[in-house]
């Protein structure tokens, strides 16, 4: 069967990776969590004092990191991302990484430098990646395009269970300032800001399951299948 590319951007914590992966799955495709090389590179700039506001500083860097995903086991099946190989899926998730990582991805040369690995990703099709410009900036011809939506008390309720899980003197209201921040950073930055590709379906979760949610999604990927 012909294989297609299926892109899903939307605002943070919608659920874009709990459907990227069920797709994955369900399509036998490669699922890429885009949002990860941002955290990764954005861990190794704290973790080596790396001034992202210093573009030169940034160029240098970014020569010094080797991005990778790998299957692995401990991740629900799907790949998780290494940094110059170790294997970073956990640590890139904490909250010193979240509150620096929309600054870092607004920086021109992180996008470059990100982007041209997600389209080499896409070169075989059969891919489903999530994050904020993929339907628009890393691939604008994609197949089907999903913009994912959800109320935002719903959302900040969402991430604040998955970060409690592991750090319970987190608050709810911590969380929600980050989420609306990072919000607005992603949709107001100069390069690629966080939109709706023109020709995206737009899929509001606040009051699906995700039964109901991949169903969905499912019948798009078919109907995507037959206009090819
Ligand atoms: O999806 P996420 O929350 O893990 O993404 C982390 C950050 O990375 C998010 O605040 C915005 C940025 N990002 C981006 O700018 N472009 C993408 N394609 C994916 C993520």
């Amino acid at each position: 069967m012909k294989k297609i590319i299926i892109t899903i951007d939307g605002y943070s914590s919608c659920g874009k990776s709990t459907l990227a992966k069920q797709l994955a799955r369900q399509l036998d495709y490669v699922y890429i969590d885009s949002g990860a090389m941002y955290r990764a590179i954005t861990f190794y700039f704290i973790q080596n004092q790396v001034s992202w506001s210093d573009p030169a500083a940034v160029k240098e860097a970014l020569q010094n990191i080797h991005l990778e995903f790998e299957y692995d086991e401990t991740n629900e099946g799907q790949a998780s991302i290494y940094l110059n190989g170790e294997n970073v899926e956990h640590l890139i998730r904490d909250m010193l990484v979240a509150e620096k990582v929309s600054e870092v991805a607004a920086v021109k040369e992180v996008r470059e430098f990100a982007v041209a690995q997600q389209q080499q990703m896409g070169e075989k099709k059969g891919i489903v990646m999530d994050g904020r410009d993929i339907g628009t900036t890393v691939f604008p011809k994609a197949e089907l395009k999903i913009f994912m939506t959800a109320d935002t008390a719903i959302r900040v309720e969402r991430r604040f269970k998955e970060l409690y899980a592991k750090n319970k003197s987190i608050t709810i209201q911590e969380v929600k300032e980050n989420l609306e921040l990072r919000d607005y950073i992603d949709s107001n930055r100069e390069i690629s800001p966080l939109r709706k590709a023109a020709d995206a379906i737009i899929l509001d979760n606040s009051q699906l399951s995700m039964e109901e949610q991949l169903q969905l999604a499912l019948q798009w990927v078919e109907d995507a299948m037959m206009v090819q």
